[in-house]
């Protein structure tokens, strides 16, 4: 992707986020704000960061693409560490089901849910899953997101789930959002493997991993650890293989039923843990410890009608909360950043500070990638955005609308409404 040199300058309120690693408890408060502020980047690299009337004695702007952000928030990119953005089909009439008292569970049971969306993913072509997961990219853009992490599992067979990784390969390469992909081959069980959970999980270890590995289509490997869908036992033997090959794991943790996934993540050291509706007081407490990041997705318990996990309770127990949309085509249809603010700050009990950390610098970490991206700092990449207000404040407070006016990606504006 192309790099650029660019200067902001005048920013009401530049919300740098500082930090190089995620952010735990109390310390998600701090969103290290200068105001009247300035960032020059320089080839797509953040190159200094401070008040306007200083860094203005030092950097010439004729030498740069200015932007003048009078009276405007600026902030990091978003970066949205937990989506399933490639797949083909849609699923509304099973959104229909669900409202009139049909459980996701029972869909997924009876071969619908993630098994329709594989049928359909199967059914397309490259092409077409690549237009689509743009069209997607350039929707998550506009609400600011700057990085997305990716997953397969709409595959569950070797050629589609590398058909899967690859395309996220070609949509990175294509488009100015950064995708992080993950191997999710772990997703949901096919008829033939009912019963044998086991066996399947030894096809992907063999079979398809490999290949994941040797040609780099994933840096991490996730599971749906969840009752009826692969164990304990099969998630750990995954995970711990996956680790063995170089992969970073992640997992779908205690999303509909207790199961110990919380645990699971901080026994093997996992960069995330997301969902956490269920998450037991000791699995809260194991993760904190083990520094695993607490990736909650409200998009989903509010679709799904679900209790949202305890973010309040998790953020008092000093762990690392991160917020994502988990765009997919069942549980939480949606890209929407503001409806994420909403949901975290009027009904998880998250502050407008810890809810921007949660999708900023806690975002990053979630991805591992906290040293790169996810605040505005010397030496990451050069991926900000300017608000049409002056305070970060008014993200979660336009409730539900994008307060999101320019993007810039790597020092070049990419965005801009
Ligand atoms: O994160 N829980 C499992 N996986 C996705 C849903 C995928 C789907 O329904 O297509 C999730 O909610
Ligand atoms: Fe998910």
């Amino acid at each position: 992707m192309k790099k650029g040199n660019i200067l902001i300058k005048n920013a009401a309120e530049l919300v740098t986020c500082s930090g190089f690693k995620g952010k735990k408890g109390k310390s998600m408060s701090d969103l290290h704000i200068i105001s009247n502020g300035a960032v020059v980047i320089e080839e797509g690299v953040i190159k200094a960061v401070g008040k306007t009337e200083e860094l203005l004695k030092q950097y010439k702007e004729e030498d740069y693409k200015v932007i003048d952000a009078s009276n405007k928030a600026v902030l990091p990119g978003f970066v949205d560490s937990h989506t399933h953005f490639v797949f083909g089909g849609y699923r509304a009439e099973e959104f229909s089901w669900r409202l009139r008292g049909d459980s996701y569970m029972s869909i997924m049971e009876r071969g619908g849910g993630i098994l329709s969306s594989v049928r359909a993913t199967a059914e397309a072509s490259k092409e077409e899953l690549l237009k689509s997961a743009i069209k997607r990219l350039d929707s998550m853009l506009s609400f600011g997101v700057t990085t997305v992490e990716g997953k397969s599992g709409y595959g569950l067979d070797y050629e589609t789930e590398i058909k899967q990784l690859e395309v996220m390969k070609e949509a990175d390469n294509h488009h100015p959002v950064d995708v992080v992909s993950t191997f999710m081959g772990a997703h949901a069980v096919l008829k033939d493997y009912k019963g044998r959970e086991g066996a399947f999980i030894d096809f992907l270890i063999e079979k398809v991993m490999p290949e994941v590995t040797e040609r780099k289509l994933a840096e991490f490997c996730d599971v749906f650890c969840e009752k009826n869908v692969f164990s304990i036992e099969d998630s750990r033997k995954l995970l711990t293989k996956a680790k063995e090959m170089g992969f970073k794991v992640k997992l779908h943790a205690d999303e509909i039923v207790q199961l110990g996934g919380a645990e699971l993540a901080a026994e093997l050291g996992a960069v995330s843990a997301d969902h956490l509706l269920q998450a037991s007081d000791q699995g809260i407490k194991e993760m904190e410890k083990a520094g695993v990041v607490a990736t909650l997705l409200p998009g989903t318990a509010f679709s799904l009608k679900e209790d949202f996990a305890r973010a309040r309770y998790m953020i008092d127990n000093n762990c690392a909360v991160a917020l994502a949309t988990d765009l997919n085509p069942g549980s939480c249809f949606t890209e929407s950043i503001p409806l994420i603010f909403a949901l975290a700050t009027l009904y998880m009990g998250m502050t407008t500070e810890e809810a921007v950390t949660a999708l900023t610098i806690n975002g990053a970490a979630a991805v591992d990638k906290a040293d790169k991206i996810g605040s505005i700092d010397i030496g990451k990449k050069g991926d900000i955005i300017i608000l049409e207000f002056p305070s970060y404040k008014y993200i979660p407070y336009h409730i539900g609308v994008s307060t999101v006016e320019k993007v810039v990606k790597n020092g070049i504006l990419v965005y801009n409404r």
